[in-house]
């Protein structure tokens, strides 16, 4: 008996040295990846036939039915981008066909200027379908949109508007969210020559540096601004428990946001603001043992407020890049690895469930009492791209 215990305890004492790296099996995490996908593409079309036309992308359930957006919704590029991601990792054409016809419903928003949502919505879908196929059409696809995109920069105020709507609530609003539109900016001079888009992009990097964060290089999610002047008007939440908390997802795109700003750029400031904000992000007393944050770190009622998986696979995919660049990469990539680790396997819808989507738990607006502990189709996306970039990093 002795014995048995003393050889059970052996292999739990080694196996406590078996990374999270090694633990995640990216391959199954595909493959269960591409069942659910093959599930939604079915779904979809059921809605299609019931559904209004117009409606081209799935975003969430709703009261455990598919909701189906149109394009002009911000999250439309996101079920495009998966299928590019899919494609990406086993190359076979069924997931090129599908990737290909879900991104052209995406392609008209490129005149859409009444939003900053562009990169979300066009780079997503197109700026990967340019990745990979490098068709000249998604090329002009994409220089259209950063033009598009450029109209609602404002040289006053030096950053790009977000909203247009609540006009009684802000003038001029920029949510951190926006950071993330910058890579479609940073890809149209590449494409083009032209640096007036890499320079709006940084002039609104450097302006959210100087007026979004707090000492503790938390962010606040909306920054209002006098058009005129450039002054800040006031500073505070949308979808965050309040003004001065930190929205997980917010601080998440924050996060990615500096990071890919250094890719582009290769200034150091850039570099550091994303290592300040990681470190803010990882270091949290309220973060989670499994790493998957309540929808915001200062929620009230933590431990029984809800999870954002989709704020999660943000900055796991985030970590990988950012490993990439700093002298804190292990410590990175290790948190990354914990948090890819957590969503593949306590998170994940189980097979032929949840409609196709792959990730449960994320939480679109708690104040808005909406999307709370669901499925989201961006969380799945940027799950796909944590995995990628791992495998990458592995190579
Ligand atoms: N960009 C909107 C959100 O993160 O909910």
């Amino acid at each position: 008996m002795n014995t048995k215990i003393a050889y059970i305890s052996i292999i739990l004492f080694f196996s406590g040295f078996v990374s999270f790296a090694q633990k995640i099996n990216i391959k199954k995490a595909f493959e269960h990846a591409e069942k659910q996908t093959s599930l939604m593409l079915q779904e979809i079309e059921q809605v299609k036939k019931s559904a209004k036309t117009g409606l081209v992308s799935p975003r969430t359930l709703e009261n455990g039915e598919l909701k189906l957006v149109a394009s002009k919704d911000w999250t439309s590029g996101f079920f495009p981008g998966e299928l590019w991601y899919l494609y990406e990792y086993n190359q076979q054409t069924k997931w090129l066909d599908e990737a290909k016809k879900f991104t052209a419903n995406i392609e008209k928003e490129k005149t859409n200027g009444t939003t900053h949502d562009m990169g979300f919505k066009v780079y997503c879908s197109v700026g990967n379908g340019y990745r990979l196929t490098h068709d000249a059409h998604y090329r002009d696809v994409l220089i259209q949109s950063a033009k598009t995109l450029s109209t609602r920069f404002n040289p006053k105020t030096g950053v790009i508007r977000s909203w247009d709507h609540n006009r009684d609530k802000w003038v001029n609003p920029v949510i951190i969210d926006n950071m993330m539109n910058l890579e479609l900016l940073f890809e149209a001079t590449k494409l083009t020559g032209d640096s007036s888009f890499y320079r709006i992009a940084v002039s609104h990097a450097n302006t959210t540096m100087k007026n979004h964060f707090r000492a503790d290089y938390s962010s606040y999610h909306v920054v209002d601004y006098d058009p005129q002047t450039g002054a800040v008007l006031k500073r505070g939440t949308h979808q965050g428990y309040s003004d001065e908390s930190a929205w997980a997802r917010g601080q998440a795109w924050a996060l990615y946001g500096y990071t890919m700003c250094y890719r582009y750029t290769k200034d150091p400031a850039y570099l550091s603001q994303a290592e300040h904000v990681a470190n803010f992000i990882l270091n949290h007393p309220n973060m989670p043992a499994d790493l998957v944050p309540y929808y915001d770190f200062n929620a009230p009622g933590i431990p029984d407020e809800p999870r954002d998986a989709s704020a999660a696979a943000v900055i796991a995919s985030g970590l990988y890049e950012l490993s990439a660049y700093s002298k804190q990469g292990k410590f990175f990539s290790g948190k990354a690895d914990k948090m890819l680790y957590s969503l593949t396997t306590k998170y994940t819808a189980p097979a032929g469930s949840a409609k196709g989507f792959i990730l449960l738990h994320s939480t679109g607006s708690k104040p808005g009492n909406s999307e709370i502990d669901v499925p989201l189709s961006y969380a799945d996306y940027y799950y796909l791209e944590a995995l990628l970039r791992k495998k990458n990093l592995q190579k």
